[in-house]
């Protein structure tokens, strides 16, 4: 499974990929907003920023919302750096947007999926990558994890292509249950990636291997 990080934050992106397990980036206008980024030009530069950091893909939000509108931003995305995937939201526009982009080789990324049948519709129009979120769902008491075992079931009796991208994950037991369902990859904050280190019986043998050896040292002198 792929780990990419939900965030804009650049000293987080730059710790995930120091960590040695970063295969990419997504970010929403919402994770921009957090970071204080505004206006186009700064927007534009924090991708570039964002693109010198990690070596894999990174996801531009399209603020546009009709057609032509989408159409013209993912394509000045695209242009900024071989790894932008322009991400597009599940909406009519937003489908005949992700055929346009497949059909001009623009890597694409389907947010705001729910259902089944929205993850359905980004296949057919061939997107790189759809983005089911699992936490929204879990907020409404509904199960996202079944929504991605349903998704890979569909995917895998038809072979299509696109890439499951379970998002809006909150926890570190979340990317266990993406990962025993087979979502290709989890986009998630930096602690839930980093809580995958932790188990108290790691902690306590490594106290007593440490503890140990430095018991032979001090009796063999
Ligand atoms: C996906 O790409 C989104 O950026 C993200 O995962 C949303 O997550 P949230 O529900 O934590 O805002």
């Amino acid at each position: 499974m792929k780990f990419f990080i939900d965030t804009a934050n650049l000293d987080q992106i730059r710790e995930a990929g120091d960590f040695g397990v970063l295969d990419g980036v997504t970010t929403n206008p919402s994770l921009m907003a957090k970071e204080g980024i505004t206006g186009d030009k700064n927007v534009i530069q924090h991708y570039l920023d964002i693109c010198k950091i990690v070596d894999g893909p990174v996801s531009a939000e399209v603020i546009s919302t009709d057609y032509k509108g989408i159409i013209k931003e993912g394509e000045k995305l695209a242009k900024l750096h071989k790894n932008i995937v322009v991400k597009v939201p599940m909406i009519k526009d937003g489908i005949k947007a992700l055929r346009y982009f497949t059909d001009k080789g623009i890597k694409t990324n389907c947010t705001l999926v729910f259902s089944a049948g929205q993850a359905l519709l980004a296949a057919k129009a061939g997107a790189t990558y759809v983005s089911p979120f699992i936490g929204r769902l879990d907020d409404i008491s509904t199960n996202g994890i079944e929504l991605i075992a349903q998704i890979r079931l569909i995917y895998d009796n038809y072979g299509y292509e696109t890439e499951i991208l379970a998002a809006s994950i909150r926890h570190t037991m979340h990317i266990i249950q993406c990962a025993e369902v087979g979502a290709d990859v989890m986009t998630g904050p930096l602690s839930a990636i980093m809580g995958l280190l932790n188990h108290p019986l790691t902690d306590i043998g490594l106290e007593k291997f440490l503890a140990d050896h430095k018991k032979a040292a001090a009796s063999a002198k």
